[in-house]
């Protein structure tokens, strides 16, 4: 039952996961498949062959001028649909009717000049602007639309209520091209706009500004004005233009955007807006031309709070250089962006400044800016970002007596510091500088404010962080990628940082007590450093254990080994490296301790295998034998004084003395038995040998008692010796009584050799044979062998 249960689940579990894989491969061709690019191909026509699942369709810039009912109307999914930049000249929007989810569409850029209405209830955005319409294409079926919130239009004739048929819609954004608008002798044209959070104008590119146009704005909170062409003659003609557009008290933000003009008339422009009710201003793509002479200025009271210029093009060579900048310092406004401009300078304010955020990024201003100004002292933000700034010293002394500046961005300039000379002073309520890629040394951290909080280096040249600098107690993040920096700092100077930024440097063995000198350590950033995989490098991979995971940031994957070669590139997580080869004394002991081990292993082999026996043997054998080398062979052979040695063990000894014994004797076979021919004065093992020597042959009785016996074993190995030396045949083996193979132990290698190799005579348990068994050990005596008596014996 359970088993079942079990079986169900995991199937479901494989439908399940299935699905998912389904799912996303569904997904994914759902995005590729159901996205039709075709534009920029040439096409005449809307193809035939699109997926009818098609969603987006692109057909842009191509050479559409028709569009068909039956081009679009199996496409029933079709949610976007871009058609600008092509030919089309006339537009029946009920050849969409079968497209009940279109959102989107764009016809921008055509050359329509006629509409035909249909509803599109779910439309969203809709665009017709850069048409050859004449008037406004409104339908009234447009009231409809409820979704729309963006409608682009183009006309060149206006008429105040064409718009009327959807004043009640709640739209985003109205972009109204105006390119080929043109004046009317004697009359004036008027819009009213209703109902939009957005109004875009655009003008003619290359014409100078002339549209005599009474636009009537309620509510418009954004005003985009594209291509404004202005010189001091039709100055005033664009001022007039903008009298009732920004009359209203909803305008917040006013842009203008591609704007040549002489200096004379964008001032007057400024002049003209300052009592505006417009909060922001911007304006980008700013070419000035002709000439740049001073101009008054009268900074009323105004609603501005922010001036943007972004992307200055200056055509005027030479000009007074205060009379630009005048304009600018001196105005009562609280932020002001100069941004990408041949801007060289800008003025310290004559009198105390309302500025709070001064951005001038990407200008060529010098160290000279704002020295010795006295009159910033509200200023928050002071940004500098890409200028050509070069001494630091100097930079600190700019803020000397900015009281309220909190933020310094000087990053990418080329300043250095010196650290030759006096101290640095600095406005000491900052707290975020940024000094990144700059051409900044080790100096640096002798020239800081003292409260800073947020400190941007990176990209800078510093090769360490000295340690007897200046404490920077306040300081809580410190960006010091990309520098040269060879060791992770600690935290003596930075008591309080947080954050550490030290990615990209040098760093190969980051040190393992940085955690305890960093103790409010919340994030370290230290990956791609050339990690030197080695034992140091293991301590701090143990501190770094004992942190939460949340502190190292891009961990594993951006700290890797760069040395030693074998492990390059191999994740720093995946090094390890044991505890035994990083510690000496460790090893050493280790080493110590397999030694001891080796040797009583040894010891334990040798006692096991009895090689101190054996060794005893040598020693008495080679002894003996080196007595006997003394006497020439003929004389040993001639020392014979027996027939035969007998080697029996104890048990077995009724049956040699009741048989064996009488038996040869019996034959004149002279015996030595040990315990008969002893020679008292000499120790058993030198008897044994005697006795083993002075035979011509060797008699061992072979059963399980003689296994047993050690004594046995030594007579063996002496006889077995002797034979070797004598190079003759003079064992014989007679087997009383069978030896189980495995019953032999392991030490006593001959004699398993033996019972291996050698024929033995076995001792037949029926009488009948006892006479061949004789038989055999007597042919096994060459009686005719001369023996000495032992009275000779004694004489030699
Ligand atoms: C410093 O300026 C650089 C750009 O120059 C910017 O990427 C970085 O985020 C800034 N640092 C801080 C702390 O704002």
């Amino acid at each position: 039952m359970s088993k079942d249960v079990k079986s169900i689940v995991r199937s479901l579990h494989f439908v399940y996961i299935m699905t998912l894989v389904l799912g996303s491969l569904i997904q994914f061709s759902e995005e590729s498949e159901f996205v039709v690019d075709k534009s920029k191909t040439g096409l005449t026509h809307v193809p035939k062959d699109l997926p009818p699942q098609t969603k987006v369709l692109d057909v842009s810039q191509n050479y559409i001028s028709e569009l068909q009912l039956s081009d679009i109307s199996f496409l029933s999914r079709l949610t976007v649909l871009r058609l600008s930049q092509n030919r089309m000249q006339c537009l029946d929007i009920s050849v969409f009717k079968f497209n009940q989810d279109l959102e989107y569409l764009d016809l921008s850029h055509n050359r329509l000049q006629k509409i035909l209405c249909h509803p599109i209830p779910n439309l969203k955005h809709l665009d017709l602007s850069f048409n050859d319409f004449e008037a406004l294409p409104i339908c009234k079926e447009f009231g409809n639309l409820t979704q729309l919130n963006f409608l682009g239009l183009s006309a060149t004739k206006l008429q105040k209520l064409d718009l009327l048929p959807i004043a009640h819609l709640h739209l985003n954004c109205i972009l109204l091209d105006l390119e080929r608008y043109y004046v009317k002798e004697n009359e004036t044209e008027s819009l009213q706009i209703l109902n939009t959070k957005k109004l875009h104008l655009v003008f003619h590119p290359n014409s100078f500004f002339s549209v005599q146009v009474n636009i009537l704005v309620k509510r418009v909170g954004c005003l985009q004005l594209d291509n404004i062409k202005l010189n001091d003659d039709n100055c005033q003609v664009f001022t007039t233009f903008l009298s009732e557009l920004t009359q209203g008290p909803a305008l917040l933000n006013f842009t203008l955007n591609h704007v040549e003009t002489t200096w004379k008339c964008l001032a007057g422009v400024f002049q003209f807006l300052w009592p505006k009710p417009i909060e922001y201003l911007s304006i980008y793509n700013l070419t000035i031309v002709k000439s740049i002479d001073k101009e008054d200025f009268t900074y009323y009271k105004t609603t501005l709070k922010g001036l943007k210029i972004e992307h200055v093009t200056n055509r005027v060579f030479i000009f007074s250089q205060t009379a630009l900048y005048t304009v600018f310092s001196e105005m009562n406004i609280r932020a002001l962006t100069i941004a990408d401009t041949p801007f060289i300078h800008m003025l310290c304010p004559q009198v105390p400044s309302t500025f709070k955020f001064l951005n001038f990024t990407q200008n060529v201003f010098t160290d000279s800016v704002f020295q010795n100004c006295k009159t910033l002292a509200r200023l928050e933000t002071l940004i500098l970002q890409k200028n050509k700034l070069k001494d630091l010293f100097k930079i600190g002394l700019m803020t000397k007596d900015m009281l309220s500046l909190e933020i310094l961005d000087v990053s990418s300039n080329s300043l250095d510091y010196d650290g030759q000379r006096e101290h640095c002073i600095w406005a000491g309520s900052i707290v975020v500088l940024n000094l990144s890629s700059n051409i900044l040394t080790d100096s640096v951290f002798r020239c800081l404010p003292p409260k800073v909080k947020v400190l941007d280096l990176h990209n800078n040249g510093i090769r360490s962080i000295p340690k007897d600098v200046a404490r920077l107690e306040a300081l809580q993040e410190l960006n010091v990628a990309s520098n040269s920096l060879a060791r992770l700092p600690g935290c003596g100077t930075f008591s309080g940082l947080a954050i550490l930024i030290i990615d990209y440097n040098s760093i190969s063995n980051p040190s393992a007590d940085f955690f305890q000198s960093c103790q409010k350590i919340r994030s370290l950033k230290a990956g791609n450093n050339p990690f030197q995989c080695t034992c140091e490098l293991r301590d701090f991979m143990q501190s770094l254990g004992q942190v939460s995971s949340e502190v190292v940031e891009a961990w594993p994957d951006s700290y890797k080994c760069e040395y030693p070669e074998s492990y390059k590139g191999t994740l720093l997580k995946d090094f390890h490296v044991s505890q035994l080869s990083c510690n000496t004394a460790l090893l050493i002991v280790t080493i110590g301790v397999t030694g001891l081990v080796l040797a009583l292993t040894v010891t334990g082999l040798c006692i096991y295998f009895d090689l101190p026996w054996y060794l005893r043997m040598l020693c008495q054998w080679t002894q003996t034998r080196r007595r006997a080398r003394n006497v020439p062979l003929e004389e040993l052979q001639r020392t014979l004084q027996f027939h035969a040695f007998i080697s029996y063990s104890e048990h077995d000894s009724a049956w040699v003395k009741s048989e064996l014994v009488p038996c040869l004797e019996k034959e004149d076979i002279r015996i030595c038995l040990h315990e008969r021919n002893f020679v008292p004065g000499k120790s058993i093992m030198e008897n044994i040998i005697n006795c083993i020597e002075k035979s011509y042959k060797s008699i061992f009785v072979l059963s399980p008692n003689f296994v047993q016996s050690e004594w046995c074993h030594y007579e063996l190995y002496f006889a077995h010796h002797n034979l070797f030396h004598e190079g003759s045949d003079n064992l014989i083996l007679i087997l009383l009584d069978p030896i189980p193979q495995n019953s032999i132990p392991g030490k006593y290698h001959k004699l398993k050799a033996l019972m291996a190799q050698r024929t033995y005579l076995e001792w037949p348990k029926e009488k009948s044979k006892h006479g061949l068994f004789w038989a055999n050990i007597r042919a096994a005596f060459n009686i005719k062998i001369r023996l000495v008596t032992e009275e000779d014996d004694v004489e030699t």
